[in-house]
């Protein structure tokens, strides 16, 4: 089937030689460019680049002044990604144009495929989709990466122009709304047995960056009571993190990513930086974990001589999608013969950022064994099939409704 088969053949373009990883306007995202302009121009497509390497591909509509949808997802990845993930709402996009045959509908097809979602790189999620909505501010332009580059030279560096960044933005004018496909990443749909499901809201999340700051030491001179140690101070708030998830029902709170130096076993950490994601469909209850878990951090240094300081990259509300595209959608799954229950989305999407300009909704497909942001990811053609089906459906009942 050509949706998946062209996922595994992106899913072999990566900066890692052992798994699939795929940052911000990395390397192997020219070539990942160079598969996604053969593909679009082949079905009629216009294709560009804009300057947050989001890569736009129009199919007009009858005729030059009537407004266009968006369809797309993202292009990167996390470290040790699976093939789908993003990718596969890129590829429906593409197949749902070229099963047009050339025909035109009363609007046209954007394809984007952004640039950047994970937040992997920067620890700064969504600048792909960022960029079309106009939130790219000089703070943004400024965020650095472990090594020091930051996302404006990161653009450059990809032979992009900073300054061409205001032409990425979409005129909500024209544009009709975006329509997003993703894979669940949960194991609601498999558990039904389901291909697919209607995203009726995605879930709000917090994203920081903690240093606990302490002091290095000899690990067998230093008695236990004289050291400020800052991974010991980490590791008790890190379980502060789980306890807190575990007890405030719906909310999801994980530190993904520890660094300890000088990190020697024999050395008392000194410093220490750990990210923290908290997410809830209620903004008013995550933040107020949030503060918890803040407190939390504050109390496991204090008491050990250590200072943290926490930096905060992202406070995303919960997005509520388009009810009338949520029913489009209800309808168009049902006319293809399917049964798609609406879903609340834990993972963050692009969806998210594009719903602050224009209507926005989502297209779940079932994740077997409902694992993501693994090797193991993976998708059933039947699964695939039925979204088609549904996004045919869909283009005809907007059609309709736009009259
Ligand atoms: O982490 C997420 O929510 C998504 O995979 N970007
Ligand atoms: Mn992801
Ligand atoms: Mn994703």
């Amino acid at each position: 089937m050509q949706v998946i088969e062209r996922c595994l053949a992106l899913s072999q373009l990566s900066e890692d030689s052992d798994r699939l990883t795929r940052t911000f306007l990395s390397p192997p995202m020219r070539e990942v460019h160079r598969l996604l302009r053969e593909w679009t121009e082949a079905v009629g497509m216009t294709v560009s680049i804009d300057a947050a390497g989001n890569l736009r591909a129009i199919y007009p509509g009858d005729t030059p002044e009537c407004p266009r949808i968006l369809i797309g997802s993202h292009v990167d990845t996390v470290p040790g990604s699976g093939s789908y993930d993003g990718i596969i709402g890129v590829m429906l996009a593409i197949e749902l144009v070229e099963r047009l045959r050339g025909r035109r509908l009363r609007f046209g097809i954007e394809v984007v495929a952004f640039s950047e979602e994970e937040g992997v790189r920067f620890s700064l999620p969504f600048i792909g989709s960022r960029a079309l909505v106009g939130s790219i501010d000089a703070a943004v332009f400024a965020t650095q990466d472990r090594n020091g580059i930051s996302i404006e030279q990161a653009i450059r560096n990809f032979d992009l122009d900073p300054a061409a960044l205001p032409h990425a933005m979409i005129d909500p004018n024209v544009t009709l709304g975006y329509l997003e496909f993703h894979i669940e990443q949960g194991p609601v749909l498999e558990h039904e047995n389901l291909s697919i499901g209607v995203v009726s809201a995605i879930a709000g999340q917090s994203r920081y960056e903690l240093t606990f700051t302490g002091q290095a030491n000899h690990a067998g001179t230093t008695p236990m009571r004289l050291r400020h140690d800052a991974l010991a101070a980490a590791a008790e708030w890190i379980v502060f993190v789980e306890q807190t998830g575990k007890r405030t029902e719906g909310l999801v709170a994980t530190v993904g990513r520890i660094d300890a130096s000088p990190g020697a076993g024999n050395v008392i950490a000194g410093e220490v930086h750990a990210t923290l994601d908290v997410r809830h469909a209620d903004d008013a209850t995550r933040r107020k974990a949030l503060r918890s878990i803040l407190a939390a951090a504050r109390r496991s240094t204090s008491k050990r001589g250590v200072t943290v300081a926490a930096t905060q990259r992202l406070d995303q509300t919960a997005v509520q999608c388009d009810p009338e595209w949520v029913s489009l959608l209800e309808q168009a799954s049902e006319s293809a013969g399917y049964r798609a229950p609406r879903l609340v989305s834990g993972a963050g999407h692009d969806a998210m950022i594009l719903a602050q300009r224009v209507p926005a909704a989502m297209l779940f497909l079932r994740s077997p064994g409902g694992i993501s942001h693994h090797r193991d990811e993976a998708v059933r053609a039947e699964d695939v099939e039925a979204a088609i089906a549904t996004g045919e459906n869909f283009l005809k009942l907007l059609e309709l409704r736009i009259g």
